[in-house]
This record gives C-alpha cells, sequence and structure tokens, in this order.
C-alpha cells in the first residue's frame, strides 16, 4: 500500500509530492498530462526551481513514481487532489477539473480512505461539488466510509525561503474524524498544521488571503498614479512606510496582475456571493484598478515615444520580463501578454526578452504568440528597440547595460533605481 497519491503534478502537485516523498512517504503522482508523467519517472524536472537530482533522489528510493491511470489511488491510502481551477471565458469558476477529477477517481475509492482537496476555490466546492462526484461515483459515504478535507496550498513562486514543509498548513475537514486523518496525513510533510472547523473556513482562508494580496497591490496602484501626479515616486513612499514595524505591510505596484492565483481567486468568492445575495465591492473594485494598469503604461509609453517625435505605430517595442513575477518562469495571465497585444494592436513591433521564457509555449489565451522567440541580449540587438517597457525585474538582468544601451526605458518595477545611463528612464 502506498502512503498517497497526488493528483495534478504542476506547481503546486510536484514539490508537495517532493516534500512528502522526502520524508519517508510513498507517493504515486496521477495527472491526465504523459509527458509530464514521463518526465518524472525519467527524473527529468519541467519547473524552473525543481532540479532533476531532486526528482531523482526519490524516484531512486522508489517513494515516488507517476502515472496516467487513476484507478491506482485504489493502492494509496489518501488521495490529494492539485488540480487547476481557472475561470471560464465568462470570468466564472471552472471547476471541471476538480468534479472530472472527482469522476475518474470514485470508482477505485475504498473504505477508509482519505481525499484531500487543495486547489483554491469557492468556499462548498468540497462538501457539496466533490462529495457529490465521490459519493455518486463510490457508492459510499463522505464521512463515514471515508474522509474528506480541504487544505489550500500556500506555494509562493521564486521565493527561495518557500519550503512545502515551512509552511504552516490549514486544514478544515467534513468531520472531526476527517480532520484528524487529514492532520495526520499532513504531519509527515509540514511541521506546523492549523486545523479550522470545517471545510468551508479552509476554503475561505485561502480566498482571504488571496484577496487581501490583490486589495493591497490594487491600493499601490492606485496610489502610484495619484502620487506620480503630485510629483511623489510611490516606490520610495514604499520603502519608507515599510519601515513603521506594526500595522503595515508592504505591497508593490506593477504594470497589472499576473499568476495562476491573485487575478482569478478572488473572482471565485464574488460568483458564489451572488447565490447568497451578496455583493463583493473590494473584489470587484480592485480588479478594476489591476487590470486597468496595462493601459497605464501604454499611456506611458505612448508620451515618451512621443517627446522624441514618434508614434507608437511603427516603433520597435520590447518588453522586458514576460513571466508575471521575478525570477519564476510562469508566464500565466501575465499582464506581459495583455501589453504586448495592446502595443501591436497600435500598430508597434513587439519583441520581448525573458531569460525564463526562452519560447512562447502555445496556450488558449495568447495562440497568436506561440512559437515567438525572447530576443538576445547584446547591445545590437538592444539598441534597435525604440523602447523598452521593464514588466518583470528579473534579478539576472543587467539593468546597467539596459540603460547604458537603450533610448526610452519605461520602468514599471523601479528596477532601475540609482542607476544611469544614456536611457530617458520614465517610472510608470
Ligand atoms: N501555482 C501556485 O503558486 C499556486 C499557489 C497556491 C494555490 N494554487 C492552486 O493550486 C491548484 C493547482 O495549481 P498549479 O499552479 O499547480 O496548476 P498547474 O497547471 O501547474 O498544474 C495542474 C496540473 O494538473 C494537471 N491536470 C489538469 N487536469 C487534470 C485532471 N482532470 N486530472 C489530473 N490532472 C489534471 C495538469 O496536467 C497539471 O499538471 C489551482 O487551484 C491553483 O489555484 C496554485
Amino acid at each position: 500500500m502506498l502512503d498517497l497519491a497526488v493528483i495534478g503534478l504542476g506547481y503546486v502537485g510536484l514539490p508537495l509530492s517532493l516534500q512528502f516523498a522526502r520524508n519517508g512517504a510513498t507517493v504515486l503522482g496521477l495527472d491526465i498530462d504523459p509527458v509530464k508523467v514521463d518526465a518524472i519517472n525519467n527524473s527529468k524536472s519541467y519547473i524552473h526551481h525543481i532540479s532533476d537530482e531532486s526528482i531523482a533522489e526519490q524516484v531512486g528510493e522508489k517513494r515516488l513514481s507517476a502515472d496516467v491511470d487513476f484507478s491506482r489511488v485504489s493502492e494509496c491510502g489518501a488521495v490529494v487532489i492539485c488540480v487547476p481551477t481557472p475561470l471560464n471565458k465568462n470570468r466564472e469558476p471552472d471547476i471541471s477539473y476538480i468534479l472530472k477529477t472527482g469522476e475518474a477517481i470514485a470508482p477505485s475509492l475504498r473504505v477508509g480512505m482519505l481525499v484531500v482537496l487543495e486547489s483554491t476555490t469557492y468556499p462548498g466546492t468540497t462538501d457539496e461539488d466533490l462529495l457529490g462526484v465521490l459519493e455518486k461515483g463510490s457508492g459510499l459515504k463522505a464521512g463515514k466510509d471515508f474522509y474528506l478535507a480541504f487544505s489550500p496550498e500556500r506555494e509562493d513562486p521564486g521565493n527561495p525561503d518557500s519550503k512545502v514543509a515551512k509552511i504552516p498548513k490549514v486544514v478544515g475537514g467534513l468531520t472531526p474524524e476527517c480532520l484528524n486523518k487529514a492532520i495526520e496525513l499532513y504531519s509527515k510533510a509540514v511541521e506546523r498544521i492549523v486545523p479550522v472547523s470545517s471545510c468551508r473556513a479552509a476554503e475561505a482562508t485561502k480566498l482571504l488571503e488571496n484577496i487581501f494580496r490583490s486589495v493591497n497591490i490594487a491600493l499601490v496602484n492606485e496610489l502610484k498614479i495619484v502620487y506620480g501626479a503630485m510629483g511623489i515616486d510611490i516606490w520610495e513612499v514604499i520603502e519608507a512606510a515599510k519601515t513603521k514595524p506594526f500595522g503595515y505591510m508592504p505591497f508593490y505596484p506593477g504594470p497589472g496582475l499576473g499568476g495562476h492565483c491573485i487575478p482569478i481567486d478572488p473572482f471565485y468568492l464574488t460568483w458564489k456571493a451572488r447565490e447568497y445575495g451578496q455583493a463583493t465591492r473590494f473584489i470587484e473594485l480592485a480588479g478594476e484598478i489591476n487590470t486597468s494598469m496595462p493601459q497605464h503604461v501604454i499611456r506611458n509609453v505612448a508620451a515618451a515615444l512621443n517627446s522624441v517625435r514618434k508614434p507608437i505605430n511603427g516603433s520597435k517595442v520590447l518588453l522586458l520580463g514576460l513571466a508575471y513575477k521575478a525570477n519564476v518562469d510562469d508566464d500565466r495571465e501575465s499582464p506581459g501578454y495583455i501589453l504586448m497585444d495592446m502595443l501591436q494592436q497600435s500598430g508597434a513591433a513587439v519583441s520581448y526578452y525573458d531569460p525564463y521564457v526562452p519560447v512562447i509555449r502555445p496556450t488558449r489565451e495568447h495562440p497568436h504568440w506561440a512559437g515567438t522567440q525572447s530576443v538576445d541580449w547584446n547591445k545590437e540587438t538592444i539598441s534597435k528597440f525604440d523602447a523598452v517597457i521593464i514588466a518583470t525585474a528579473h534579478a539576472n538582468v543587467n539593468y546597467r547595460e539596459l540603460l547604458d544601451w537603450s533610448q526610452i526605458v519605461v520602468d514599471t518595477r523601479n528596477a532601475t533605481k540609482g542607476l544611469s545611463g544614456n536611457a530617458t528612464v520614465v517610472k510608470s
């Protein structure tokens, strides 16, 4: 008998599987993507910050293996589900990946097994939606025949100090026994467990964390524009404010919101709140401000080009940093794509440079950019652009060289702080 199956071997599922395996648990990774399954069985990583060696070590010790056959959950004591929870094209929650996973594993559920959902979602997904498909497909009763719980993931991509074992894990169960089973499981991998009273409280905790980020990022984005109009630099103000030892936490402005979580998760609550006749005005307002940021950046690019008598139409513009966040290779929901689309629609010749994204993968959202390659980093290439937008400030980019080689730099991340060169720098 294996200790657990982890379903969905992405940014959340793979690090979690490795942490369990490192602590001695036997883990079966399950995914619908055979490429990921083969990669793991051949000790190859497909996530930038995870090394081949860290996978090889666990595969070699026979603590980690992967498969596409979901009926194999019957060989495991517990199942942890980490599949995507995107929004559909009407910006409504799409929990179909969770439901499909539930349907796929239900016939193989056994009495005494624990099922935990980790995907970020609205309160009620675990004890209504997932419970429904699991009970229907298995003929078993949740809380009686099998255990059911929710435990949100708190991965901080790109942060080298963000280690699965060290991040306290919130857990809520359908019943007190379900909670105890989930605590027992996570104690094998995580140092501190934070039990809450229900699956819904655990689901709501994750949403609070992400809504908090979205609202505070919107606040500094708005203040950036207000203070900018007054000739005050928001970055200087944030640095000063964060010296306050209590009651303040720094958030930083940017060209828009990116990533798989913050632009999406708050709207899971907005949708569910409607069922209860409740409005989520903070979430809507934050969404409005954050999604208007690319327009602000483009206005700054247009003004900077205009000052040297150039229109956007026909100008060569480079986007520096396509990943949504510094030092990661994840370009999901990146505002860089919105900026590139807007510039292209205005007639600019658009290129990008990102050491973490050498080529743009095909996606549903940006099929027209698929196959586009990052330009090279050298004076000859970079100096050909009329303007460069720093959209994401990767630490391994030489901003001094950028300022020496470029004509106009529109900096949305304060990456050029304290540097000077030939370029005219516009903070945006
Ligand atoms: N990435 C983060 O930093 C982060 C942090 C906290 C929470 N989350 C949440 O965790 C969940 C997973 O996110 P992620 O970033 O790991 O996504 P991901 O896209 O990196 O990984 C998801 C994996 O699930 C697989 N998959 C898709 N449909 C499947 C199915 N029906 N059955 C089995 N596997 C399937 C995909 O092939 C992929 O390997 C989401 O709900 C997300 O909101 C993500």
